[in-house]
């Protein structure tokens, strides 16, 4: 990211000096500027496609989508883009765009490499935003032509936030986004990927590898993100419940005060204040756990982040997600954790708020 160094700040966070750059610095003029004669292809409506392509829109960017006919082409047209004009089908949008948003379900991307591939021709640029497909190449077979910029710009939220944000600040404000060059053939990849972050609605942007954004990410929502969290709320409500604690004293004291009140509480003002501004009682018991917590919880974090390392998760979910029943399957495990008693007393309570 040399090209764009100057255009970056620095923080020091103990020894470590990272880079973060700022709109401030590059104005959605100068962005636009940048990337005034290209045609961007966002492939896939899901959650990032959607938002990606309609802050891009909103932003005076030259966008068209590329999609499939069925739910995603039917929402594209409910938010008024126009088949022939700006929607069309998958490949005829690789063909017509120099900047292809690769934002299919990852499966979906392992899948429709083969039609993707040969659009790809010299001086064009394949966006991702997120490390999967590149990083664990020899499970996806996404192998990348030599003479293209690969660039990734990954939002630090999910796209149904980035677009809400964007919409509620008229623009000024979306999700801030991480960015990473993979293959830089222009010499011009870096400078470009940092006015598409911020054209997507970023006003911060940080950077990383596709490495580091793909172990991070995948290694994130496995344990504190979803599954340990999960796992916290499910053991401490299963153990009130065993101790005689009615269904609704457990809920409150496991699920209820953590997301309605001391959550939002560590997000505006950190962990620290959080601790300071509790009873005394509360204080002394939840410091001495947090270091037991932290030396049981560590290895289990350890055993995940080098299972996404070495790809073994990667090679589950493609392997589930080949697999026919996959969907049904899943709905089951679903159903399975909104039947669990914890969730439907859940239901319960956010009633009552
Ligand atoms: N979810 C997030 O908030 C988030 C956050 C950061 C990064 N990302 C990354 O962003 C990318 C997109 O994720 P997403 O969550 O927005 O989308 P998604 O829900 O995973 O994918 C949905 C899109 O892919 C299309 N699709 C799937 N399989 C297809 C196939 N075989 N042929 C044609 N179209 C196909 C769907 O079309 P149909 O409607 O026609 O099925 C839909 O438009 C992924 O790489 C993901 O890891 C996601």
């Amino acid at each position: 990211m040399k090209s764009i160094k100057s255009l970056a700040y620095q923080v020091k966070i103990g020894n470590i000096y990272e880079n973060i750059y700022s709109k401030k610095n590059m104005p959605m003029q100068k962005c636009r500027n940048i990337l005034k004669n290209d045609v961007i292809g966002t492939l896939g409506y899901g959650p990032q496609g959607r938002a990606q392509s309609l802050n891009l829109r909103d932003n005076g960017f030259n966008v068209i989508l590329g999609l499939r006919k069925g739910n995603s082409w039917n929402a594209a047209i409910q938010d008024k883009w126009e088949p022939g004009h700006n929607l069309f089908e998958i490949s005829n949008a690789a063909k017509k765009s120099n900047i292809i948003q690769y934002l299919l379900s990852d499966a979906g991307q392992i899948e429709l490499w083969p039609e993707i591939n040969p659009y790809l021709t010299t001086g064009k640029t394949l966006y991702f935003s997120h490390g999967f497909g590149i990083v664990y190449t020899k499970q996806t077979g996404i192998i990348v032509p030599p003479n293209i910029d690969v660039v990734l710009a990954a939002p630090k939220g999910p796209g149904i936030k980035l677009r809400e944000k964007f919409v509620e600040s008229n623009g000024k404000h979306g999700v801030n986004t991480s960015i990473a060059v993979h293959q830089n053939w222009s010499g011009r990849a870096a400078k470009r990927v940092l006015a598409l972050a911020f054209g997507i609605g970023s006003h911060h942007v940080f950077e990383t590898t596709f490495k580091r954004e793909v172990y991070s990410d995948l290694t994130g929502e496995r344990c504190v993100l979803m599954g340990l969290i999960q796992a916290a709320f499910k053991a401490q409500y299963d153990v009130l419940r065993a101790n005689n604690h009615s269904p609704i004293e457990a809920f409150n004291e496991t699920v209820e005060e953590a997301l309605q009140s001391l959550y939002p509480i560590i997000n505006q003002q950190g962990m620290d204040w959080m601790f300071r501004n509790c009873s005394t009682t509360a204080q002394r018991g939840a410091i001495d756990w947090s270091h037991k917590f932290e030396k049981v919880l560590k290895p289990v974090i350890e055993e995940c982040y080098k299972s996404v390392k070495t790809g073994k998760e990667t090679k589950r979910v493609i392997a589930n997600n080949s697999n026919k029943n996959y969907r049904k399957n899943l709905e089951h495990e679903l159903n399975e954790i909104d039947n669990q008693e914890i969730w439907q007393v859940g239901k319960i309570v956010r009633e009552l708020r």
